[in-house]
């Protein structure tokens, strides 16, 4: 199948392209490199999988563009990951925020709609949820949407903006299916050492850690060791890449004509920061060096999904729940590419 992935060269859509090639899909990239790094679409291409790649330089926002590379393409399936994902960033600067995740998913969905593509998966955020109260931990699907930062709302709107398209070509007869792909913290690296985790700034906790054992990072600052939780400090979902991208093929391969999937991925299972911070001492044998400051405001003391819905209806769960386990994937790319992609 002829896939578009959007931001197939940031972190997340760079497993997915590395997948999707794997599994014999052709499969187009859109990606403005804002955050992304054209080195990784381009190690996927030396590996594996020269001519089954393409790199397209672009916006999503671009609606012209994106309707001549999807007819150029055949594209029969879109995996949106394009976007800006950083909460501190969408709370001070958030129609930068609308414009690169709502009003240019609009464009994309457009798009779609233009050339008729049937298919569409999106990375959408347990951010969405706000801050569940107690007696919606673990996260359920049906948990309330109460986003309580700009980041989450320019996400939920893409949420709404699906629902309404779709509840129309239903109407019309025509086939859109789709899925909303409610993430947790996503972690780790492929385990062919290939890819991985290099965002400037880093603000994800392992990376974090592992900059810090690099001596790229002075230290490593806990925010809030007063949570009520077994250590005091914030407990959160790490579910590997590499599964993650596991539940957007099964789902895409699940899909039926109309259908409206909604997921929440995560390992169903929280670890502390401390529990973070102990992890990649024991995965590097190197102690990170860590100061202990304030709470920072929205940080939920406990967010960990309940995965059970894609485990009955399509028999996913995580294969990797071990912190460990997922920090060494993280840590043996870091280790060697210090630089990131420009190592
Ligand atoms: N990393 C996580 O833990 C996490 C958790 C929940 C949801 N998500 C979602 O997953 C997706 C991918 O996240 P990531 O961590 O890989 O981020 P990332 O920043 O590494 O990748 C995003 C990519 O999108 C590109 N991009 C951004 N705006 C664009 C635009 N307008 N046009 C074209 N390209 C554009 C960037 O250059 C980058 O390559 C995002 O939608 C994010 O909201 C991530």
């Amino acid at each position: 199948m002829s896939v578009l992935v959007t931001g197939g060269a940031g972190y997340i859509g760079s497993h997915a392209v590395q997948r999707l090639v794997r599994d014999g899909h052709t499969v187009v990239v859109v990606d403005n490199l804002v955050r992304g790094h054209q080195e990784a679409v381009d190690a996927i291409r030396q590996s594996s999988a020269e001519g089954r790649v393409t790199f397209v330089p672009g916006d999503i926002g671009d609606r012209v563009l994106l309707q001549s590379v999807m007819r150029e393409h055949a594209v029969k399936a879109v995996m949106h990951f394009a976007a800006l994902a950083y909460v501190g960033e969408s709370v001070t600067e958030p129609l930068r925020y609308y414009r690169a995740n709502t009003a240019a998913a609009l464009a994309l969905i457009e798009a779609c709609a233009d050339v008729g593509v049937e298919r569409f998966v999106f990375s959408s955020t347990c951010a969405s949820y706000g801050e569940p109260d107690a007696t919606n931990i673990p996260i359920p699907e049906t948990c309330p949407q109460r986003p309580i930062n700009p980041y989450g709302r320019s996400k939920l709107f893409v949420e709404h903006m699906l629902d309404d398209y779709a509840e129309a070509c239903r109407r019309e007869g025509r086939p859109f299916a789709y899925a909303m792909l409610r993430y947790f913290n996503v972690a780790g690296s492929d385990r062919s050492g290939l890819l991985g985790e290099d965002h400037e700034p880093e603000t994800h906790l392992i990376p974090v850690v592992i900059q810090s054992v690099l001596g790229r990072r002075e230290a490593v600052t806990i925010f809030g060791t007063d949570y009520p939780t077994p250590d005091g400090t914030c407990v959160r979902d790490y579910v590997h890449v590499e599964d993650l991208i596991d539940a957007h093929v099964q789902v895409l391969e699940a899909m039926k004509p109309v259908d409206r999937r909604v997921y929440n991925l995560g390992i169903g299972r929280g670890y502390s920061v401390r529990e973070v911070i102990d992890s990649v001492r024991r995965v590097t044998g190197r102690q990170p060096a860590v100061r202990e400051g304030p709470r920072r405001a929205g940080d939920p003391p406990v967010l960990f999904a309940d995965p059970a819905k894609i485990r009955s209806e399509l028999g996913w769960s995580a294969s990797l729940v071990s912190l460990d386990e997922i920090v060494a994937t993280a840590w043996r790319w870091m280790r060697e590419h210090p630089k990131g992609y420009a190592s």
